[in-house]
């Protein structure tokens, strides 16, 4: 194991190799975080890696993992150990979505959702905690955190995304409990939940959607940052973030 120099702080980011992951991965570096970037394609993740290395200046460790694989997120879990030997923030970012009405939830549609994004978080936080409670245990004041991406429609629910929504309803759950379990240790959990953010993601919305009245992926991330300079004392179950507009619980 080796440790990181000058004690600096440590995060591992999924989903770390475009929109809202890849900036929190940016922001958390250029706060002086090592990071480990995660995401499925391996070009995505050197080019993420790269890119905040250079711009930070901070060690920087890039691994290809598909989250659908529990043998890959293993493999995760031990080579930023391996690598790092701490871990401050896990940020859980790594996602997908399907739009398709209740009648018309394809099969494969609804297993790739429940294991990008409910069955990977709850495998890799379970690997990663002995490091997370380890890290905690080696800095009392701030402890040490987990984000999850969920979804402002995991809390209001919207026409067409049953199951996303459920799967971020999920996470927001699974992220209460967590901290129940282990905040006593140092171990805090946190589901931030956005509405539409500009992002690949909403891409599908072109034509439906104006992108300016989207939030900002830094709106999302200045949250992460926040969270990452509280005490170990403050537990944040959750935080949602609404757009604009004369409607607040709304994708
Ligand atoms: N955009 C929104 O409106 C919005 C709103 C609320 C919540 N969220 C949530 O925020 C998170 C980030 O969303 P985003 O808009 O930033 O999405 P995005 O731009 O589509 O990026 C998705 C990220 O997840 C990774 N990923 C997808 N499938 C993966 C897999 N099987 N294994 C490993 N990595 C995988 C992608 O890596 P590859 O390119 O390598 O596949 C990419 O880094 C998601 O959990 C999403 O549900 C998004």
């Amino acid at each position: 194991m080796i440790a990181t120099d000058n004690g600096r702080r440590v995060a591992l980011v999924t989903g770390g190799s475009r929109g809202i992951g890849l900036d929190i991965a940016r922001r958390l570096a250029g706060e002086g975080f090592a990071v480990t970037v995660a995401a499925r394609k391996e070009a995505g993740v050197a080019a993420a890696a790269g890119r905040i290395e250079a711009e930070a200046g901070v060690p920087v460790l890039g691994v290809a993992a598909d989250m659908a694989d529990e043998q890959a997120l293993g493999r995760l879990a031990a080579q930023h150990t391996e690598r790092f030997g701490r871990l401050d923030v896990l940020v859980l970012a790594a996602g997908l979505g399907a739009e398709e009405t209740v009648g018309a939830i394809r099969t494969k549609a609804y297993d790739l959702q429940m294991g990008i994004n409910l069955r990977a978080p709850v495998l890799l936080v379970r690997e990663l905690l002995p490091l997370l409670r380890e890290t905690a245990a080696a800095h009392p004041e701030r402890g040490s955190r987990v984000v999850a991406l969920s979804s402002i429609t995991g809390v209001a629910a919207e026409a067409g995304l049953s199951v996303y929504g459920a799967t971020k309803a999920a996470l927001l759950s699974f992220c209460e409990t967590l901290s129940l379990e282990e905040s006593g240790n140092g171990v805090n959990a946190t589901a931030v939940a956005p509405g539409y953010v500009d992002t690949d993601m909403t891409a599908h919305l072109d034509g439906r959607l104006e992108r300016k009245s989207m939030l900002g992926v830094s709106d999302v991330s200045e949250m992460v940052l926040g969270l990452t300079r509280l005490s170990a004392r403050a537990v944040v179950p959750s935080i949602v973030i609404s757009r604009a507009g004369s409607q607040l619980w709304r994708a």
